[in-house]
C-alpha cells in the first residue's frame, strides 16, 4: 500500500497521538530507510533511540528468524531459555565499572520504558513499607523525588512522575506522592531532603535527560543525590531508558560516566534493538520485597524479545561498537558545533542536542531534511536531538552535517 493510502487509512483509525511525518517507510538497513517510492534516508532518530545495531542487523534478523521458528510466546508461568543469562548478562554490565563492588542484580522484564519504570515506582513503595516497623499498617514513607523536565512515560503513574505540568494538566487526577526538584540543584535537593527526608523513599533521576532536550545530570547532583538517599534510607533509582544500553559511549548505562551507584535501574529502547522490551533491574536485597502475585506482566520477556535483547547484548561488545559510540559521538558533536546558527550542543556519544538561535524552526527543519533525505527530530522550537544507531560512521555524520549546511 502506497503513502497516500496508508495515510488516509490511519488518519481514519488510528488515534491521534503523535504528529506524524508525511512518509511511509518500508524498508532498513544499518543507518538507512527507504520509503515506498524507493527514497533513501540517512536514520538520525532511530525508532526514537531503539534500533541500536541499525536497522536489521544480519545477527538480529537471524536471531530473531532462529526464534520465531522454535517458539514466540509461552508467558511467565514457564521458564524461558535465555532469560535467566539475559538477566544475569544485565547484573554483569551494571557491575562492570567496579568489579570489585559486584553485587547481585535481579531484573524484572517488561514491554516499554513506562513498564520499566512502574516497576521501580511499585517496588521502591513496596521496600519502603516492608521495612516499616509495620508492614500492614499503611506507609508515610511513600514520597518519590523526581527533577523538573523529566520524563518517564505516559501511563499515569510514570506521568505524574514526569514534571512537565503542560503534560500532566489535561490528565488530572494522577497518582499523588510525586515531588519534583529542579536538576542539577544541589542545595534545593538537600532542602527538600532536610524539610521531608523521612517521607522520602526514593528518587527517580534520568542520567542523561532525554526528550526534555538532553541534559546531563553533574556529578555532583549525582552524588549528593546518592549520599541524600543514603541518609535518608530511601532508594536511588535511574531511568536508562534513553541513556541506557551503550547509548552514552564506553559503557552499557549512562550512570557509569558519573561514578555513581543507583539501587534500582530502569531501561529499555535499545535493549532490544527493535523488538518491544523493557527491563527494570535492582539490588537483590531490593528486588526480594516483590513477592509472587505483585507485580506482572503478560508478554514481559518473552521468547522473542530475549532471543533479540541477548542478541543485541553480545553483538554490541563484540563488534565494538560502545568505542564507536564515543569515538563518532565526539565527532558529531564537534561537526554540530560548526553548524551556522547553532548556540550549545549537549549530550554524550550519540545521544546529542543542537540548540540553534530564535531564526531556525527546528520542526520546519526537520520536514525540509526529509527532502534531503535526512530523518531528524525536534524535542523544541529551536533544538534537534541526535540518537542514530550505534553503528553510525563519521561518514554519515559528514553527509548530515553538509546537508543540515545547505538547509540551514
Ligand atoms: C527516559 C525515558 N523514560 C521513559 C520513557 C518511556 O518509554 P516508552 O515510550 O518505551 O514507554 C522514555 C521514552 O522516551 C524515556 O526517554
Amino acid at each position: 500500500m502506497g503513502y497516500l493510502e496508508e495515510k488516509k487509512l490511519e488518519d481514519e483509525y488510528i488515534m491521534h497521538t503523535f504528529g506524524r511525518k508525511p512518509v511511509q517507510l518500508v524498508r532498513g538497513s544499518g543507518m538507512s530507510v527507504w520509503d515506498d517510492a524507493g527514497n533513501e534516508y540517512l536514520d538520525f532518530i532511530a525508532g526514537i533511540g531503539v534500533n541500536s545495531l541499525g536497522h536489521c542487523h544480519p545477527a538480529l534478523v537471524q536471531a530473531l528468524q532462529e526464534q520465531e521458528n522454535r517458539l514466540i510466546h509461552v508467558s511467565n508461568y514457564y521458564y524461558i531459555e535465555g532469560r535467566g543469562h539475559l538477566a544475569q548478562r544485565i547484573s554483569d554490565l551494571i557491575n562492570l565499572k567496579e568489579p570489585e563492588d559486584a553485587e547481585h542484580w535481579q531484573t524484572f522484564f517488561a514491554n516499554s520504558g513506562a513498564e520499566a519504570n512502574e516497576c521501580a515506582i511499585k517496588l521502591v513503595r513496596l521496600y519502603a513499607r516492608k521495612r516499616a516497623a509495620d508492614p500492614t499498617a499503611p506507609c508515610d514513607k511513600r514520597v518519590i523525588v523526581t527533577l523538573q523536565r523529566s520524563f518517564h512515560g505516559r501511563t499515569l503513574a510514570t506521568l505524574a512522575a514526569t514534571a512537565q505540568p503542560v503534560k500532566q494538566e489535561v490528565f488530572q487526577p494522577l497518582p499523588d506522592g510525586f515531588i519534583a526538584t529542579p536538576p542539577n540543584d544541589v542545595a534545593a535537593l538537600q532542602q527538600l531532603f532536610d524539610q521531608m527526608g523521612s517521607k522520602i523513599c526514593g528518587v527517580l533521576i534520568e542520567p542523561v535527560q532525554g526528550e526534555s532536550g538532553v541534559y546531563p545530570c553533574t556529578q555532583e547532583f549525582l552524588s549528593q543525590a546518592r549520599l541524600l538517599t543514603e541518609q535518608a534510607d530511601a532508594l536511588l533509582m535511574f531511568d536508562e531508558v534513553q541513556c541506557g544500553i551503550y547509548r552514552c559511549g564506553t559503557y552499557p548505562f549512562g550512570f557509569q560516566h558519573f561514578d555513581v551507584m543507583p539501587d534500582i535501574i530502569a531501561m529499555a529502547k535499545g535493549i532490544g534493538g527493535g523488538v518491544p522490551m523493557g527491563a527494570c533491574a535492582a539490588r537483590a536485597h531490593v528486588s526480594q520485597a516483590f513477592e509472587p502475585g505483585e507485580h506482572g506482566s503478560t508478554f514481559g520477556g518473552s521468547n522473542l524479545a530475549v532471543a533479540a535483547a541477548n542478541c543485541v547484548l553480545s553483538t554490541i561488545p563484540q563488534d565494538g561498537i560502545a568505542e564507536n559510540v564515543t569515538r563518532v559521538g565526539a565527532y558529531l558533536a564537534d561537526k554540530l558545533a560548526e553548524l551556522p546558527h547553532v548556540k550549545e550542543v549537549r549530550g554524550l556519544g550519540l545521544m546529542r542536542a543542537a540548540e540553534f538561535d530564535e531564526s531556525v524552526d527546528a520542526p520546519a527543519l526537520v520536514l525540509a531534511a526529509l527532502d534531503e533525505g535526512l530523518l531528524l527530530n525536534a524535542v523544541g522550537p529551536h533544538t534537534l536531538r541526535f540518537l542514530p544507531p550505534l553503528i553510525c560512521t563519521q561518514e554519515d555524520v559528514d553527509v548530515l552535517a553538509a546537508r543540515l549546511v545547505e538547509l540551514l
